[in-house]
C-alpha cells in the first residue's frame, strides 16, 4: 500500500527528532524520514541510546522506528523521495562579521536550501521549523526558485513552540499549531496540506493560520514575551533581596491575577536554552535594522537583565564567602539549562562555572543528564571535576550552588551532605527549590534568590 504522504525532516536535533516521531506516531499512513549531516547523530537515533534526553521520547521512537519512521544520512535520497520537507537545522547567533553576536547565522539553513534545490526532481512543500529571522521564507523562496528547472516550491512557516523536557506533551497537546503561508492559491493549498497532518490529532480550533511573516514573527515574539516575564521577576528578586521582601510571595500574589497568570514567574539564576537569547537578539537586530532604536533597546534589556542576574548570583557567592574563592571547592548541582533535559545551550551554569574558575575556585559539577555536554562546554578549563552523584560531588566542598531545578536535589539527605563539607558550609539556591529553613537548621548558611539569606554569622 502506498503511503499517503512522504515527509522528510532535515535536521535530527531537539526539534526535528521529537516532532517527526510524534507525526509518525499519529499518522501511521505517512512515511517519515529524518536526515542529518552528522552521521553519529543518525547512528544514535537508530540505536537504543538516543542522542537527546527527553522524557517519553524513547517509547515514542521505538514504537514507530522501522515502521513509518526512519533515520538516515542520505540527504539527497531523502530530498528526491519526499514531497514535504521540514527544515529544522540549527540557526545559532552569528559569531563573525556583520550582526555578530546578534543576527542569526544562516549558513546551515542556506546550505539546506541549496541541497533541496540541487536534489529535487518533483514539486515540494518546504516547511520552516527552525526559528528564523523574519523574511527568511522569502530568501528560501528566492533560492529555490533561482533556477529554471520548472519545479514548484511552496515555502510554509510552521514554528515550533515545544519546550524541552516537556516536548512530548507539548507536541501531543499543543496550545496552538501555527501555519503561515503566502495567501495566493498555491500558498493556501500548501497550508492546508500541512494542516491536514496536524488534524490527525490536534483539534481544528487549535490550528491557526496566518501570513508567512506574521508566523515567523509570532515565534520570536512568543519567546520574547516568555523571557521578558522571567527577566521581570528576576529584576524584582534583586529588589526583594535589598528590602527583605520574598520574591516567591510576591510572584504568588502577582500571578493570582488571572490577567497576569502564574506561569513563568519563578525567579532564578537566569534563563538559558537555545531559543530565548537567540530569538530576542534576532528581534533586536530586526528592530535596529528597521531604524526602531527604542524598540530594540526595550527588548535588549530583557537579555541584559538576564546577564545581570547571572553575574549578581556570582557576586552573592563571592560576597558571602569573604570575597575570595581562590582554592575553594565549590559544587554545582545541575548544569542543564532546566530540569529534564541534558541540553546545556546558553545554560546559566556555563557562565557561573567560568566565572568561578576565573576566581580560581575548584569547581565540581554534578548533573543527572548533562555531564557529557558540560565537558564539551568547559573543555578549555583544567581541573573541573565531573561527578554525577550529588553527594560525592559535594564532598569536601565549601559551597553548593543549585543551578538546575532537578527534582532529585529536593530530596537529598542534607545532614549527611553537611557533615562531609568544609565549614562554614554555604548553599546558594539559584532555583529556590530547597527547604531553606531545614538546611539552615542543619548548619548551612543559605542564600536563596530574592529572599533574605539565613546565616549563622
Ligand atoms: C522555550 C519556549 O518555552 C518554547 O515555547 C520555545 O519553543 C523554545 O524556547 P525551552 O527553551 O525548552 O523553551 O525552555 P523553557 O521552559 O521556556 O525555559 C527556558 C529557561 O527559562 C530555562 O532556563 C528555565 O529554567 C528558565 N525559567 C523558566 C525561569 O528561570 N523561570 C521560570 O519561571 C520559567
Ligand atoms: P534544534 O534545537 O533547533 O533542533 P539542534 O542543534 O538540536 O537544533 O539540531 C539541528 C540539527 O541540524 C543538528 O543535528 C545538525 O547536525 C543538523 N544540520 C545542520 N545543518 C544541516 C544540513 N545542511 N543538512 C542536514 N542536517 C543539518
Amino acid at each position: 500500500m502506498k503511503a499517503r504522504k512522504n515527509i522528510l525532516c532535515i535536521g535530527a536535533g531537539y526539534v526535528g527528532g521529537p516532532t517527526m516521531a510524534m507525526i509518525a506516531s499519529k499518522c501511521p499512513e505517512c512515511r517519515v524520514t529524518v536526515v542529518d549531516i552528522d552521521p553519529e547523530r543518525i547512528a544514535a537515533w537508530n540505536s537504543n541510546e538516543l542522542p537527546i534526553y527527553e522524557p517519553g521520547l524513547d517509547d515514542l521512537v521505538s514504537k514507530c522506528r522501522g515502521r513509518n519512521l526512519f533515520f538516515s544520512s542520505d540527504i539527497a535520497d531523502g530530498i528526491r523521495n519526499n514531497d514535504i520537507i521540514f527544515v529544522s537545522v540549527n540557526t545559532p547567533t552569528k559569531t563573525f562579521g556583520l550582526g555578530r553576536g546578534m543576527a542569526a547565522d544562516l549558513q546551515y539553513w542556506e546550505k539546506t536550501a541549496r541541497q533541496i534545490l540541487a536534489f529535487s526532481e518533483s514539486p515540494k512543500i518546504v516547511v520552516e521549523k527552525s526559528t528564523l529571522p523574519v523574511k527568511t521564507a522569502l530568501a528560501m523562496e528566492r533560492i529555490l526558485n533561482s533556477t529554471k528547472n520548472n519545479i514548484r516550491f511552496d515555502v510554509v512557516s510552521n514554528p515550533e513552540f515545544l519546550a524541552e523536557g516537556n516536548a512530548i506533551h507539548d507536541l501531543e497537546s499543543p496550545d496552538r499549531v501555527l501555519i503561515g503561508s503566502r495567501e495566493d492559491e498555491n500558498g493556501l493549498k500548501a497550508r492546508q496540506i500541512i494542516a491536514d497532518i496536524y488534524l490527525h490529532w490536534v483539534p481544528k480550533e487549535r490550528i491557526i493560520t496566518s501570513g508567512i511573516w506574521s508566523s515567523e514573527l509570532s515565534k520570536l515574539v512568543s519567546n520574547a514575551f516568555l523571557a521578558q516575564r522571567i527577566s521581570s521577576i528576576n529584576a524584582i528578586s534583586a529588589l526583594c533581596e535589598k528590602t527583605e521582601a520574598d520574591v516567591v510571595e510576591v510572584s504568588r500574589a502577582v500571578g493570582m491575577d488571572h490577567r497576569i497568570g502564574a506561569k513563568f514567574l519563578n525567579a532564578g539564576v537566569g534563563f538559558g536554552g537555545s531559543c530565548f537569547r537567540k530569538d530576542i537578539l534576532n528581534l533586536v537586530y530586526l528592530c535596529r535594522s528597521q531604524g526602531l532604536e527604542e524598540v530594540a533597546d526595550y527588548w535588549e534589556m530583557v537579555v541584559k537583565m538576564n546577564d545581570y542576574q547571572k553575574e549578581r548570583f556570582l557576586q552573592t557567592m563571592l560576597g558571602a564567602m569573604f570575597n575570595t574563592l581562590a582554592g575553594k571547592h565549590i559544587c554545582l548541582w545541575g548544569f542543564a539549562f532546566k530540569a529534564d533535559t541534558g541540553d546545556t545551550r546558553e545554560s546559566p551554569a556555563i557562565y557561573i562555572a567560568r566565572r568561578l574558575a576565573e576566581e580560581k575556585a575548584v569547581v565540581h559539577i554534578s548533573d543527572p543528564q548533562a555531564l557529557k555536554n558540560a565537558r564539551k562546554d568547559l573543555a578549555d578549563i583544567d581541573d573541573i571535576r565531573y561527578i554525577e552523584d550529588p553527594y560525592r560531588a559535594a564532598d569536601g566542598c565549601e559551597a553548593i550552588a543549585v543551578l538546575t531545578d532537578w527534582d532529585i536535589y529536593r530530596r537529598l539527605d542534607f545532614k549527611k551532605i553537611f557533615n562531609r563539607m568544609e565549614k562554614p558550609a554555604f548553599i546558594f539556591d539559584g532555583r529556590n527549590i530547597l527547604d531553606h529553613k531545614l538546611c539552615f537548621q542543619i548548619g548551612f548558611n543559605v542564600y536563596p534568590i530574592g529572599k533574605p539569606p539565613l546565616t549563622h554569622f
